[in-house]
């Protein structure tokens, strides 16, 4: 019995050892729990449905080497024309401590949802800036926001008003 107890923890470390090594091995750098919830707040926050070309059409299977580049279909309204923002730039060319105090009293123009980003606490505005930095810098900077009664070039979405 004793023999079979031990054969048991055995098994259960050796076990435990190669799922570690498994982790090692398949974790990309940067990829710590903080890094990991910025990755879930991005998917539930909805900000790939923006920032990410094509998301919703593909049912939000597109790779994550391709999340967050920002768009160049426009969102047309009384504010005028604007664009999703490359936030793999932005976030790169923003310390962590720059970004959450930006969060706190920014106000894009529409669609951006900036009063749901603004509730998100220290810790969750980090995690985002973590995730999105830990991607690197890729894809064009957006088109630049057209003022109203101007015409955009490409796409747009038209809201009423
Ligand atoms: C409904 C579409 C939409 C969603 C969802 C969305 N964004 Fe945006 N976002 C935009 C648009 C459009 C702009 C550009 C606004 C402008 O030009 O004033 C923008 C701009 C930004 C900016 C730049 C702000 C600035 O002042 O230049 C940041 C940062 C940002 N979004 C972060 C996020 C984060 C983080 C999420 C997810 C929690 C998110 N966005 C979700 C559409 C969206």
């Amino acid at each position: 019995m004793k023999v079979l107890t031990f054969g048991t923890a055995v098994i259960g470390l050796a076990a435990v050892l190669v799922q570690a090594a498994a982790q090692a091995q398949s974790t990309p750098i940067g990829n710590d729990a903080t890094t990991a919830r910025g990755r879930y707040l991005v998917q539930i926050g909805g900000c790939n449905d923006c920032h990410t070309p094509g998301y919703g059409m593909a049912n939000g299977q597109v790779p994550e080497s391709q999340w967050l580049v920002g768009d160049s279909v426009g969102w047309q309204g009384p504010w005028g024309t604007t664009y999703a923002t490359n936030l793999r730039r932005w976030m790169g060319q923003r310390t962590e401590a720059q970004w959450i105090a930006y969060a706190r009293t920014m106000k894009p123009r529409p669609p951006m949802p900036w009063f749901n980003v603004r509730v998100m606490s220290d810790e969750d505005l980090a995690a985002i800036y973590r995730f999105t930095t830990s991607l690197g810098p890729a894809g064009a900077e957006a088109p630049a926001y057209v003022p109203p009664g101007k015409e955009a070039k490409g796409p747009v979405i038209r809201f009423p008003g």
